[in-house]
């Protein structure tokens, strides 16, 4: 007689010892295959089984049959055990002590000519000036015509103009195109302050750049006088550099300012006190006044003008204007405060 049952038995022992020394998941699959697949111990057995005398068969085949369901059972709580076991493992692993210190995270800054343009603007602001922009993008008629520079005027020599469309396109070499547009378009009081981009054909070096900043200002009312002028630029200068600066006006040219006069300032700070220039100023030229519509005999003001990138210059030691749009993190990292 074919010991069907013993072979049964002996399958099911087996089986069941080696699921008991298997845990992860991958050796629970392979012995699954081993066991149960279409080609697993288990199957063949129970395909053997069809060689038995036909009396035995249905015996055979429900033994055979509760051991397969005995082994998936077994199996069943094998795999369960073991995908605890490994969510057990994982949080003991990842587990995130919320005790350390965090890392620290990196911090963008502000870019030093940003720094510079809201010191400037704030203190004119605290006294009264609107800040306003103009286009980059400007007109022969603004950025000379309505400043009093005519074309072929010698005076042009001093911006060195990059044209978009010539003869009437360029890229605005100053801010003061904006004292002509806000004039046109606005009455008297006049308090303004222009931060923005201007653009020249420059030959850099490290003091010039084909693309730096500047900040205009332009104050119109009835009786403005040069004393107006050199009080709040004063002011502006104690407010940049600090209560010891002293401040100097010497005569300079401007077509579109009469009188004209560059600003210098000194602190023992900077250069061991050295007289540095600032920025360029004057009395708005009557001609300039009455081209925008305001009548010269009734309004007098001033106008100035300033590098921002030279301020910082000043305030922070750089040496090189090159670097403020170079784009060098090694530089820009040093003003994160
Ligand atoms: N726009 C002049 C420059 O670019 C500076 C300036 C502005 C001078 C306003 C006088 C008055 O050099």
């Amino acid at each position: 007689m074919d010991d069907w049952q013993g072979r049964i038995d002996t399958l099911r022992e087996r089986a069941l010892a080696e699921l008991e020394a298997t845990a992860d998941p991958d050796a629970l699959e392979k012995w699954r295959i081993a066991y149960l697949g279409r080609r697993g111990a288990l199957t063949e057995a129970l395909r053997g089984l069809s060689a038995l005398p036909t009396e035995q068969r249905p015996a055979a085949g429900a033994a055979a049959n509760e051991t397969k369901r005995a082994l998936e059972a077994a199996l069943d709580k094998h795999q369960t055990a073991a995908r605890g076991q490994v969510l057990t493992r994982a949080l003991e692993n990842e587990r995130v002590d919320v005790t350390l210190p965090g890392r620290p995270v990196s911090r963008g800054g502000l870019h030093p000519t940003t720094i510079i343009l809201r010191q400037i603007t704030s203190f004119f602001q605290s006294i009264g000036y609107q800040v306003v922009e103009g286009p980059e993008v400007e007109l022969d008629k603004y950025n000379f015509e309505m400043l009093n520079i005519p074309a072929n005027h010698p005076a042009r020599d001093m911006w060195d103009t990059l044209y978009v469309q010539p003869p009437e396109v360029l890229m605005r070499t100053h801010t003061s195109p904006m004292q002509a547009r806000v004039m046109e378009s606005t009455e008297p009081p006049v308090r303004v302050i222009v931060p923005g981009r201007c653009y020249r054909y420059e030959a850099q070096d490290a003091t010039h750049e084909w693309m730096f900043y500047q900040v205009e200002g332009l104050a119109v009312d009835q009786g403005i006088t040069m004393a107006d002028l050199k009080g709040t630029l004063f002011a502006f200068a104690r407010h940049i550099f600090g209560p010891k600066v002293k401040v100097r006006f010497r005569c300079d040219y401007f077509p579109f300012v009469e009188p004209g006069v560059d600003m210098g300032i000194s602190t023992p700070e900077i250069k061991g006190g050295d007289w540095l220039e600032i920025l360029g100023a004057g009395m708005v030229h009557p001609r300039v006044l009455e081209m925008a519509g305001y009548d010269s005999s009734k309004y007098t003001g001033f106008a100035f003008g300033m590098g921002p990138e030279r301020i910082a210059m000043l305030k922070y030691g750089i040496t090189d204007i090159r670097q403020f749009y170079a784009n060098d993190l090694r530089f820009l990292e040093q003003f994160v405060s």
